[in-house]
């Protein structure tokens, strides 16, 4: 079993103003479910950093009452093993499903029926990293230790199983880079076929 560690984003700050970022980025509405699942994911972080076992293991207790309701109730499993960075939004509910050894950076959006996993059940323990700002559309699967470098875009419904360089956006089964000269030149044709 891996060490558990948090994110290198997030270890410095409180449960509070983490929370409270959380809480500006899904619109201050605390009703959302993508809100309340990370609420409990920060809770469940947060209470790793108390040493004592006798004292957390009340908090524990809680915190995976509350996961179970979260995960049966919205379809959201985010375990607190997973390192989340600050600002995530968990947009919208149902099928978000992120490995306990997922890394992922600030300000990152992750839709509904999004997958953050291991590829194969030969290598249990690998899952993506995904830098800051990257943007996954719904449906979009990662699979096994990928990398998905910093403002990426993932499309949606895409299968992501080789690693996205920064700024990319990937599309498709199994994703490919949709390259920014391509992109490019199809403003440029519709700019012309508009004149
Ligand atoms: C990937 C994405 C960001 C690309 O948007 P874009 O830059 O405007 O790209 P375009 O619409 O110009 O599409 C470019 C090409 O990619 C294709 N494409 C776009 N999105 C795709 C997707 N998700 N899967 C497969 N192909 C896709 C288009 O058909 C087009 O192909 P063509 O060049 O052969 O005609 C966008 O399509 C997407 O998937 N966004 C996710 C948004 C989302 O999840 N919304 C749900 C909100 S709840």
């Amino acid at each position: 079993m891996n060490k558990i560690v948090e994110s290198v984003h997030t270890r410095h700050l409180s449960l509070l103003t983490l929370i409270r970022e959380d809480h500006v980025r899904h619109h201050c509405d605390w009703t959302r479910p993508g809100f309340r699942a990370l609420a409990v994911y920060r809770f469940g972080v947060w209470r790793m950093r108390i040493r004592s076992r006798a004292l957390r293991a009340p908090l524990s207790f809680l915190y995976r009452r509350l996961f179970i309701r979260i995960r049966n109730r919205y379809g959201i499993e985010v375990p607190f093993s997973a390192q989340l960075g600050r600002r995530v939004t968990l947009e919208h509910s149902h099928s978000i499903v992120i490995h306990g050894n997922s890394v992922i950076g600030n300000d990152c959006y992750i839709r509904q029926g999004c997958t953050l996993g291991n590829k194969s059940l030969d290598a249990p323990f690998d899952a993506p990293i995904v830098g800051d700002r990257v943007n996954l559309g719904a449906g979009a699967k990662l699979l096994g230790k990928v990398i998905v470098g910093d403002d990426a875009t993932i499309g949606a419904n895409a299968v992501v199983v080789k690693h996205v360089p920064a700024g990319a956006v990937a599309i498709g089964i199994p994703a490919r880079i949709l390259s920014k000269v391509a992109l490019a030149s199809a403003a440029t044709d519709i700019r012309q076929s508009m004149a």
